[in-house]
């Protein structure tokens, strides 16, 4: 049987990396194998990619970012999520176009019809099974990014983009409840873990994912 796909979304600082692995913990605990992978990134082109995006010292045209993304894109699903969906094996990503819409398309301006295109050329009708949308206010995850160093070309920018970001990934929520799941990030991080957990025995229980 082919695998599901599940993403992990949210702002910078929402805390993703160690959600990640409480997903991942639960869904071996129920006897899947987990594929981790990250976008941009999760292929040796796509982690080159990946620096160039996120180089601090890149001054990049929005499209030529959006491109960038795309292409890593192209390659991750062609080299690494297709082959393990196949497989019968779950694909956790850390980020997917959801991303792209929010940064690129919010954050930067690119029109969202465009976007749109490039993600029909690209996923070639691959969507995630499953969103995990880690939601939180841009002061409060300022505040727990610190100084969290060297920040990168994303995490550098001022307030107000991380603001149209997370207007874009709210929407997004709104426009697809059945595929997104919003979870609150602002919690304690205890308190994630359990509505992550209370979340995901629901979604099994109700068969929506598997
Ligand atoms: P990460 O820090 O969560 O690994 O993500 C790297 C940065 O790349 C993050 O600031 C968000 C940004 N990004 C985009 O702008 N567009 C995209 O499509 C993806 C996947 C990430």
């Amino acid at each position: 049987m082919r695998g599901r796909f599940i993403t992990l979304e949210g702002i910078d600082g929402a805390g993703k990396s160690t959600h990640l692995k409480t997903v991942q913990g639960w869904l071996e605990a129920h006897g899947l194998e987990v594929v981790m992978t990250r976008e941009p990134g999760g292929t040796p082109i796509g982690e080159a990619i990946r620096k160039l995006l996120l180089d601090r010292t890149s001054d990049m045209n929005p499209e030529t970012e959006t491109l960038l993304m795309f292409a890593a894109r192209r390659e991750h699903i062609a080299r690494t999520i297709e082959p393990a969906l196949e497989r019968g094996d779950w694909v956790l990503c850390d980020r997917f176009t959801d991303a792209t819409r929010a940064y690129q398309g919010g954050g930067r301006g690119v029109p969202m019809e465009r976007i749109e295109r490039l993600a029909d050329w690209v996923q070639q009708g691959l969507e995630p099974d499953l969103t995990f949308l880690f939601d939180i206010s841009v002061p409060t995850a300022r505040e727990r990014m610190g100084n969290r160093s060297p920040a990168d070309r994303f995490e550098r920018e001022e307030g107000a983009f991380h603001e149209k970001v997370r207007r874009v990934y709210r929407e997004l929520a709104a426009r697809y409840p059945n595929r997104i799941t919003v979870i609150d990030a602002g919690q304690r991080s205890e308190e994630v873990k359990k509505s992550l957990e209370n979340e995901l025995s629901r979604l099994w229980k109700e068969k929506i994912f598997v």
